[in-house]
């Protein structure tokens, strides 16, 4: 932590945050300043004072960026995904990252787990009928977790706090990660991809998006799956190629789909094709979309800072040693 004899570390934070953020970087000395309402064209000419920078998703953070920023130590992200930093460029210049998975893991474990209950038993779907004046049970009979299997793919914070929810459900889950992974759960399987190809009923994506990952479930990766699938992305709409997607929902390759991100989410800047597609995903009785919120919620905004603050804090002592 910052020593009387050091020089301030002061830290901008560009983006919303819960207000626990200020005290709790007071109390490991470091002097904030909070400017949740900055554009981010203004953001370059403020960097130079700043050795920390927290960001959620105001903007990208590339290299011209750093180049304002002389000063800059830390890099905080408050949240999980750090696919909004450019590639190597905090190593070209030395800056620690901190993002904080063990702050919204929890929360985006549950909103799987909610979105695929939301499917298997059409409740979005019943709720909008009820409210035109109709009661169709049968219309809205619905299916088990139990006896399924649930593939994943990503296996590290959030796929693992969504495989521990699924504890109590009497299916089989399988976790395939490209990394080398621990496996913390006997209920869950490691797989190959190939495994899960044969035997998934359910697919749940939890993988980061890079570059490598773009489009990484498409065409044909969907057509090697043996079962018609559920498919829930609660990753990065980047993951997932929509118009393979669509064909595969038009074809009853994918049975049905819970989406908290889409192929873009500035719904103001849709391509004429992506319109096309979401207009298809609008129209389609078995998609259920949210506006990425899966990480979002009360505790995990307080959570997020406390995971940052911990991060920070760790950083702060092993540079005074
Ligand atoms: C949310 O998408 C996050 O990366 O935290």
């Amino acid at each position: 932590m910052p020593t009387p004899t050091d020089s301030p570390f002061r830290c901008l934070i560009i983006d919303l945050m819960h207000e626990s953020l200020l005290p709790m970087l007071k109390e490991v000395g470091v002097e904030a300043t909070y400017l949740p309402e900055v554009k981010k064209e203004d953001v370059p000419a403020l960097l130079p004072e700043y050795q920390m920078l927290v960001v959620r998703s105001k903007m990208r953070i590339t290299a011209d960026l750093l180049n304002h920023a002389p000063n800059l130590k830390v890099l905080a992200r408050a949240g999980a995904g750090v696919d909004n930093i450019d590639d190597g460029v905090l190593e070209a210049r030395n800056v620690t990252l901190i993002n904080a998975p063990e702050g919204n893991r929890d929360a985006v474990g549950e909103h799987t787990l909610g979105s695929l209950l939301t499917l298997f038993r059409k409740i979005t779907q019943g709720d909008r009928q009820i409210r035109q004046g109709q009661w169709r049970r049968e219309d809205n009979r619905g299916e088990e977790i139990g006896g399924k299997t649930i593939g994943l793919i990503g296996y590290g914070h959030m796929g693992k706090s969504f495989a521990k929810r699924l504890v109590g459900f009497d299916c089989e889950v399988l976790a395939y990660d490209r990394q080398p992974v621990e496996n913390p759960f006997p209920h869950v399987q490691l797989a190959s991809l190939e495994e899960l190809q044969q035997q998934a009923q359910v697919l749940s994506l939890h993988l980061p998006y890079t570059k490598e990952n773009h489009h990484y479930i498409n065409n044909q990766v969907l057509s090697r799956f043996q079962h018609p699938l559920w498919l829930l992305n609660t990753a990065r709409g980047e993951v997932l190629d929509h118009a393979a997607l669509v064909e595969a929902l038009k074809t009853g390759k994918v049975r049905g789909a819970a989406l908290d991100v889409l192929e873009n989410e500035k719904l103001k800047t849709l391509t004429p094709e992506q319109q096309e597609r979401l207009s298809y995903l609008f129209e389609h009785p078995r998609v259920v979309l949210t506006p990425h919120i899966a990480g979002w919620t009360r505790e995990s905004y307080v959570r997020i800072n406390e995971v940052l603050v911990e991060k920070l804090k760790a950083y702060l002592t092993s540079r005074n040693n």
